[in-house]
């Protein structure tokens, strides 16, 4: 019997899309206009675009034929009862709220539910649901436990809530908690998986107090699949009975459904408590429009309802899952200090300990993603310092707790040839990895600084 070990991307291509070419010296003179933010670098300078795996998605030919079949009324359109069905069918939920992206859902419920002196939990709140939860009063704190904290550190589920900090934020604090949210996977802290035994920990605790839970389901199939990989007695159960049973512990679910959901635009809530979504539903038309449609055309629509079942393949999930192991491995193999374990969606590397000689102060995720481009053209995310630290009144970086740098792996977009393309030009950088100095910030907007800023290299 042949037992291939290749692990073969699970479909073939039908449409292509020329990489862009650029040279050094281009990419030299476009970090310089950009400020040294890869945010500001337009897209066709970028060899390979790491930057997300949101909204970069491939679709399918299913995907792209029922565009086609996209239902336009402003009312009731047929393409809403569709994407409806499937996402009650996955989540078992039973008010369908349409949002653009999955922003929109946080500013909706969050809107909703939180007010100043009030606290929202989270394993780790994703950088624009802490902007929403902050922008509403409210307090968002992050209950990541112990092993989540050491990238170095390998377990299997480190995208697990601290149920001791939980067991202590609800003793102290219970009455001001109008509800908690973990993030399937987790992606703030390096694509980690959620385990079903603290997803359940988790419920048993609020359930009692009346707190309702809510499911950041971004990357869910991928959550479900490493349950079904590592977790115990989930070796024979599908992606999608292990991702109902994720649903069946929740009291309502935010997505952005341009990851898992195969789609280029799109989120949602959805919600069981029907006063709640009264409320959601008002603030729905104010800025997204009619619920049923709720910020997307019937086609967007239509192309999410298939991406979500497509997401629960067993055979696009085994490849996706090892397609950012791969990754994962050679990096590894060759020294590079990686987040351990390799992530669902994407390999981050450890900049503080690729940089030892930069101190978080000066922003060694910055540079090593600077890096990355100029001298590959390859774009990552940096996922540190500049994205959840602050400047200080002395104008000194407050570091955040680790200084990453994400490979964020598009889905069903780059095949293994690029991958191995990227693991050079990592192992390159990491050659010169002495010669690579900090950087400052030169400006920074009020919120979400990340995106906007500005930098200078120090040397
Ligand atoms: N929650 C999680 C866990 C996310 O990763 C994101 C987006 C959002 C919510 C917000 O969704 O972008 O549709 O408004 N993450 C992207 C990323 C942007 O690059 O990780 P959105």
């Amino acid at each position: 019997m042949f037992h291939p070990c290749t692990i073969i991307e699970p479909f073939r291509i039908k449409v292509v899309e020329p990489l862009p070419t650029c040279s050094r010296e281009e990419r030299e003179a476009a970090l310089k206009a950009a400020g040294y933010n890869l945010f500001g670098v337009q897209a066709d300078q970028v060899l390979i675009d790491l930057m997300t795996d949101s909204g970069t998605s491939a679709m399918s030919q299913e995907q792209w034929a029922a565009i086609m079949r996209g239902d336009e009324s402003y009312a009731g359109a047929r393409s809403f009862r569709r994407f409806q069905r499937v996402v009650r069918e996955l989540t078992g939920l039973k008010h369908v709220i349409p949002t653009h992206q999955g922003r929109a859902a946080e500013r909706i419920l969050f809107g909703v539910i939180g007010a100043p002196d009030t606290i929202i939990p989270n394993n780790t709140h994703f950088d624009t649901t802490r902007a929403n939860v902050e922008a509403s009063g409210a307090e968002a704190v992050d209950l990541i436990p112990e092993k989540g904290r050491d990238p170095a550190a390998e377990h299997p589920f480190k995208g697990d809530v601290d149920l001791a900090a939980l067991d202590d934020l609800l003793a102290g604090h219970g009455d001001r908690i109008p509800a908690m949210v973990v993030t399937v996977t987790n992606n703030s802290g390096g694509g980690q998986p959620v385990s079903m035994a603290n997803l359940r920990a988790v419920r048993e605790r609020l359930e009692p107090l009346g707190i309702p839970l809510f499911l950041d389901c971004a990357r869910f199939a991928e959550n479900a699949w490493f349950i079904h990989r590592d977790e115990e007695g989930y070796q024979d159960r599908t992606p999608r009975q292990i991702a109902r049973e994720m649903f069946s512990l929740a009291d309502g679910a935010l997505m952005s459904a341009k990851k898992d959901g195969f789609g280029n635009i799109g989120g949602f809530l959805a919600l069981n408590d029907d006063a709640l979504a009264t409320r959601c539903r008002n603030d729905l038309v104010l800025t997204e429009g009619f619920p049923t449609y709720g910020g997307l055309a019937g086609r967007d629509l239509e192309a999410l309802a298939v991406g979500l079942e497509e997401v629960l393949d067993e055979t696009y999930l085994d490849y996706r899952i090892a397609s950012t192991g791969y990754v994962w491995q050679h990096l590894a193999d060759a020294g590079v200090p990686l987040l351990r374990p390799a992530g669902g969606h994407a390999v981050y590397l450890d900049a503080r300990r690729f940089l030892p000689h930069v101190p978080p102060a000066q922003l060694p995720g910055q540079s090593l993603s600077i890096a990355l481009y100029l001298e590959a053209g390859v774009r990552s995310v940096e996922i540190g310092t500049v994205m959840f630290g602050h400047t200080g009144p002395d104008g000194t970086q407050q570091p955040a707790p680790t200084d990453l740098v994400r490979l964020a792996i598009p889905r069903r977009v780059y095949t293994q040839s690029h991958m191995d393309y990227v693991v050079e030009a990592v192992k390159y950088v990491f050659e010169q990895r002495q010669s690579l100095g900090g950087y400052r910030i030169a400006w920074e907007p009020e919120a979400l600084r990340h995106f906007t800023c500005t930098f200078e290299p120090l040397r």
